[in-house]
């Protein structure tokens, strides 16, 4: 089964408040894109059904914009947001493809990075990555931490603490990226499983 097949076959089997990254108030996120100060252009890639855009459409965040490699994902919130979903840019993509026709100013990834086993697949997510933040801009990623769990989704993820991630960020030619903070959370499933993230908040410098 290919990555799409996957996603699609996973938000169309489950219901969006029970798969295992589920949260219903993304406050890490959320408080570390208010750290940012970043009120305008913020693309939350592998938002799946997440209601962080709910959240940032309530904080009068603007041009904000949802990815996903799962078309039945982003139906789901834009059900739920209604007529509000006019306001959110949705893009169907895989993010290793996408082709950004603006620069944003905050990129959000929880649990997407983190599933590019292939060497290959890190290069073409940190050039997209390259073409779509504006110099300056910030960028925030939630990746399982090295004692968390190895996989997610029923698919093999690669663990992460700020070094490892830092290092591959930097050093495939993709700008020049800063750690400004991070967080750890045990995250909840709603199975009742803990789940050790790590959330890291990090500057494009060049
Ligand atoms: C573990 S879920 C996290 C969802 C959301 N970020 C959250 O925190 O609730 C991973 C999400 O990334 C999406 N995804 C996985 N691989 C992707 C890819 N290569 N490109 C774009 N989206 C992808 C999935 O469809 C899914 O919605």
């Amino acid at each position: 089964m290919d990555r799409k097949q996957h996603w699609e076959q996973v938000y169309a089997e489950k219901n969006a408040k029970e798969v295992s990254w589920y949260q219903a108030h993304p406050e890490i996120s959320l408080e570390l894109i208010k750290t940012s100060q970043q009120k305008k252009g913020i693309i939350d890639v592998g938002g799946g059904a997440s209601v962080l855009i709910d959240k940032l459409l309530e904080s009068a965040y603007q041009n904000l914009a949802v990815l996903d490699i799962s078309a039945a994902a982003l139906r789901i919130a834009q059900q739920r947001l209604g007529q509000n979903a006019t306001q959110i840019q949705w893009i169907e993509s895989d993010v290793t493809q996408f082709k950004a026709t603006e620069q944003f100013n905050l990129w959000h990834d929880r649990a997407v990075f983190h599933f590019l086993t292939e060497k290959s697949d890190r290069a073409a997510y940190l050039q997209v990555l390259r073409n779509s933040l504006k110099p300056g801009g910030c960028v925030i990623m939630a990746a399982f931490a090295i004692a968390g769990p190895e996989k997610c989704s029923g698919l093999d993820i690669v663990q992460y603490d700020a070094e490892k991630l830092l290092k591959e960020l930097n050093g495939q030619h993709a700008g020049k990226f800063t750690l400004q903070e991070q967080v750890s959370e045990n995250h909840k499933t709603p199975t009742g499983k803990i789940q050790a993230f790590t959330y890291y908040r990090m500057q494009r410098t060049a």
